[in-house]
């Protein structure tokens, strides 16, 4: 069948002999699916490490099934759980079993006797969810190397990216951002400077004063990066950090020029965590700037709201009690 071909997987089939033998008749005989087995749950778990390229685990369990709905648990919610889909085949004495398999979180649970065709399909259905899903992590993954590889030409910003990614992460989790924003705020740290591949390395690592035009290049690397990302569906959270990373509460920020309750959170915090790591390192116009100052100019730029007054304060508490994790801190 056409829409059976259209993919190669790899699939793990776990249960006794006895058990799996109706699933995996229906598999084994199409060449573009390679199947892995395993009898017990430790088997499975011990499986899923070292094959990296299973697409869908099918646990038939027979009558068996509490062990498999822990099995199911373990490889959704355990610690290295990763977005590996189970469909879960039930035997029909045990049809009252149905919410515990959703419950540990299953993909499908399919009940039998079921059609052939429907098993096939709706196994299909889950490696199609998976392909998808992993294309997304590939394409953040792309752009991330890319954020390093650009970071990479300034010669005096090693790091930096990293450092506004790990500091926007701890203010973020010290305000109480919902756990959900956690990881576009990571990502928005890795990223917000990727609009600076426009820019030209005699002016990223020009040693003096910048001129008016030069300056008017680099405050463009915002909107650049804006425009990078926007085609991007997995970026679309990112984008107000990308682009109002350089705007100032007291609205004499770029691009927009936003202020008060038009500045967002998130591009907030990244705004404070940029700037405290650009004057606690070393750049190519000046050396680092040692703690107790940069703690007094980030003070200083809370009182006039070039920066959100909240904010520097809770990184300033982080800094003071975490500092020596945090920071190589300045001569
Ligand atoms: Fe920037
Ligand atoms: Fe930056």
């Amino acid at each position: 069948m056409q829409h059976h071909t259209i993919l190669s997987s790899q699939i793990l089939i776990v249960g006794s002999d006895a058990d799996v033998k109706t699933v995996e008749d229906l598999f084994v005989s199409q060449a573009e699916w390679r199947c892995v087995r395993a009898d017990s749950a430790g088997q499975a778990m011990w499986r899923l490490r070292q094959e990296t390229g299973i697409d869908v685990v099918i646990i038939a369990p027979g009558l068996r099934v509490e062990a498999f709905v822990d099995l199911t648990r373990d490889i959704k919610f355990g610690r290295s759980a990763g977005m590996t889909p189970v469909v879960f085949v039930l035997e029909p004495s045990l049809a009252h079993r149905r919410s515990d398999v959703y419950e540990a979180g299953a993909d499908d649970c399919i009940q039998l006797p079921a059609p052939r065709e429907e098993i096939l399909l709706r196994v299909l259905n889950a490696i199609r969810i998976k392909q998808a899903t992993d294309s997304l992590e590939n394409a953040t993954a792309v752009i991330t190397s890319l954020a390093h590889a650009i970071e990479g030409r300034d010669a005096y910003t090693c790091g930096h990216v990293e450092r506004v990614a790990t500091y926007s992460l701890e203010i973020a989790k010290r305000v109480g951002v919902p756990e959900k924003d956690l990881g576009t705020i990571r990502i928005g740290g890795l990223v917000h400077d990727i609009g600076k591949v426009v820019v030209p390395d005699q002016i990223l690592n020009k040693a003096g004063r910048l001129t008016d035009q030069e300056m008017d290049v680099i405050k463009r690397h915002p909107i650049v990066g804006h425009e990078i990302l926007m085609p991007l569906r997995t970026m679309q959270d990112v984008l107000p950090i990308v682009r109002w990373h350089h705007e100032k509460p007291n609205g004499r920020g770029y691009p927009d020029g936003l202020s008060g309750d038009d500045l967002p959170l998130l591009p907030r915090i990244v705004a404070v965590a940029d700037c405290f790591d650009a004057i606690s390192t070393q750049r190519a116009y000046r050396p680092a700037m040692p703690l107790p100052e940069c703690q007094a100019l980030m003070g200083r730029l809370a009182d006039s709201e070039d920066l959100a007054p909240e904010l520097v304060n809770a990184l300033m508490e982080i800094i003071d009690q975490d500092a020596h994790r945090l920071v190589e801190v300045g001569a």
